[in-house]
C-alpha cells in the first residue's frame, strides 16, 4: 500500500516536472495570446453576477472582476497609491486608472514583455509597470494606499515571502485584496484525479503551488493583517472558467486558418487552461477566493 502511494506520487512529479518551462519566458511569449481571452488584455477570470453580466460577454465578466477588487480596497474618489503586485498587461490598473482621476498606479511583473508593452497601454495614464519580483521590491515602507495580485501570487505558491512584502510596502490603514484560486485541504489529502490536474496546472502554468486557503488566512494574521475577510466566490467565477474550451478551440482554429503554428508556450498556455477547468471541477478540493484585509 505504502510502495503504491510513493509510486503515484513519484508519477505525478513526473507528469509535473515534464516540459517544465520558466515562469518569465512562459509570460514573455504567451501574454500576447491573452489578447483572445481578452481584447482588455485581462489575464484573470471573471466575475459573473446574475442579471447584471452577460455570460457570454467574457470580458464584461473579467473586468467585474477588476470592478470587484478595486471596490474592496476603498480607495474610490480620493487620492490614493495602488501597486499591482504581479500585474500582466496593466488590466486591472487601467481599469481602476479609468473609475478613479485622482488615482496613482505602480504595476510589478518579471516579463520584460509585460513591461514594454503593458506601458504602452499605459502611455497618458497616471500608471506605470516596472520590472521587479513582488517578493522582494524596491519600493518604500508604508508607501501604499492599496495592493492587489490578481492570480499572481500563486505562482510563488501563495508564499509567506509575498504577503510579508505587501505587508512592508503598504501604509497602516491600507488594504491588500487577493484573488486566487486556493486548495481547499493539504497537497496530499488531494485525490488521484485532483492531484493529477493540480500537478498538470502548476506544471502549464507555471505555478510554484496554491496555498491552502486555511493556512493562508493563519500566514495573513500571523504577519500583522487585520480584518481578514475571505469569500468563496467559486460560483461566480465558473461561468468564465467555462469559457475556456470555447476559447482553447477558436484559438487553435484561428491559429490553423492563418497557418500559424503553436509555439511551446502557448500550448502551455492552453493545456494549463484546461487543465483549470478540471482543477475547478473538483469543488471539494479547490476554491475560487477573494480575500481581504487591512495592515
Ligand atoms: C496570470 S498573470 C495575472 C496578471 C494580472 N494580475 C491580471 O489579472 O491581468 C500573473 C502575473 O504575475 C506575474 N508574476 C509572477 N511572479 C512574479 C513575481 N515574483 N514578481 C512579479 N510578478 C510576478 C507575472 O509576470 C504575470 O504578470
Amino acid at each position: 500500500m505504502e510502495t503504491t502511494a510513493i509510486n503515484i506520487s513519484k508519477n505525478l512529479d513526473r507528469i509535473a516536472n515534464e516540459n517544465n518551462i520558466e515562469m518569465t519566458d512562459f509570460y514573455n511569449e504567451a501574454t500576447e495570446d491573452y489578447e483572445f481571452w481578452s481584447k482588455d488584455f485581462n489575464m484573470h477570470f471573471g466575475y459573473h453576477i446574475p442579471f447584471k453580466t452577460n455570460i457570454f460577454k467574457r470580458d464584461a465578466m473579467l473586468n467585474e472582476m477588476n470592478k470587484q477588487v478595486i471596490k474592496r480596497l476603498c480607495i474610490n474618489n480620493r487620492p490614493a497609491i495602488l501597486a499591482d503586485l504581479g500585474c500582466g498587461m496593466g488590466g486591472t490598473m487601467r481599469y481602476a486608472l479609468k473609475s478613479n482621476e485622482y488615482l496613482t498606479a505602480f504595476g510589478v511583473t518579471l516579463s520584460d514583455f509585460q513591461v514594454k508593452k503593458g506601458n504602452e497601454l499605459l502611455k497618458n495614464k497616471n500608471g506605470i509597470i516596472l520590472k521587479e519580483n513582488y517578493n522582494i521590491t524596491s519600493f518604500k515602507a508604508n508607501h501604499f494606499d492599496a495592493a492587489t495580485a490578481i492570480e499572481s501570487f500563486c505562482h510563488s505558491g501563495h508564499s509567506k515571502n509575498s504577503f510579508k512584502e505587501a505587508f512592508r510596502i503598504l501604509k497602516p490603514g491600507g488594504k491588500l485584496v487577493i484573488a486566487d484560486a486556493f486548495l481547499k485541504k493539504d497537497e496530499n489529502e488531494l485525490c488521484y484525479g485532483g492531484a493529477y490536474a493540480y500537478k498538470k496546472l502548476c506544471n502549464h502554468w507555471s505555478l510554484e503551488r496554491l496555498g491552502n486557503i486555511e493556512n493562508v488566512t493563519t500566514t495573513l494574521k500571523s504577519i500583522g493583517f487585520s480584518k481578514v475577510n475571505i469569500e468563496d466566490i467559486s460560483f461566480k467565477v465558473a461561468p468564465s472558467v467555462l469559457h475556456v474550451p470555447f476559447a482553447i478551440i477558436g484559438f487553435t482554429l484561428k491559429k490553423f486558418f492563418k497557418n500559424q503554428g503553436l509555439k511551446l508556450e502557448s500550448l502551455h498556455n492552453l493545456k494549463g487552461s484546461f487543465f483549470a477547468l478540471l482543477s475547478g471541477l473538483h469543488m471539494q478540493s479547490f476554491g475560487y477566493y477573494v480575500i481581504t484585509c487591512t495592515k
